[in-house]
């Protein structure tokens, strides 16, 4: 018994912090951010809540989220992101787009429905 009650206070404060993250950025910086990376790295990277990556070893996107916080993602795609992905391009984005970018990885990680499938 106390241990449903203590599930259900723990899912509780998640919602709050997903809500309160979600609310500093607007849901149009978010569909910005989902547009960049649908037009540069969804032919290798599975990019949403589900899917594959059509590249056999790049890592879908929802599991990236959570080996590297989104803000430490930033700085890579900043300063350009090659760290050791031979088939991958140069990458290197302006503020406004990083913003973009990461809003929507953090949306992507509070999402309540996340959590890194085995392919
Ligand atoms: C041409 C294919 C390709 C494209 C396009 C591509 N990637 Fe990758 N990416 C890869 C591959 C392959 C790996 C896995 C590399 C490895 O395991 O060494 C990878 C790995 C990564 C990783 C994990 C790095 C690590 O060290 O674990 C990140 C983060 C990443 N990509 C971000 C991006 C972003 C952001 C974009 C778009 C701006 C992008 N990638 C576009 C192929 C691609």
């Amino acid at each position: 018994m106390n241990k449903l009650v203590g599930t259900g206070a723990g899912l509780f404060a998640a919602l709050l912090l997903a809500g309160t993250a979600l609310a500093q950025s607007s849901n149009g910086t978010i569909v910005q951010g989902r547009a960049l990376l649908e037009a540069n790295c969804a032919r290798c990277h599975a990019i949403g809540q589900d899917g594959a990556s059509p590249h056999e070893t790049a890592p879908p996107f929802r599991v990236v989220v959570t080996l590297y916080p989104p803000e430490s993602l930033a700085e890579a795609l900043a300063e350009g992101i090659v760290s050791g992905h031979p088939d991958m391009p140069e990458f290197v984005f302006m503020p406004p787009e990083i913003e973009a970018i990461i809003a929507y990885l953090d949306s992507l990680m509070l999402a309540p429905d996340v959590s890194p499938q085995k392919d």
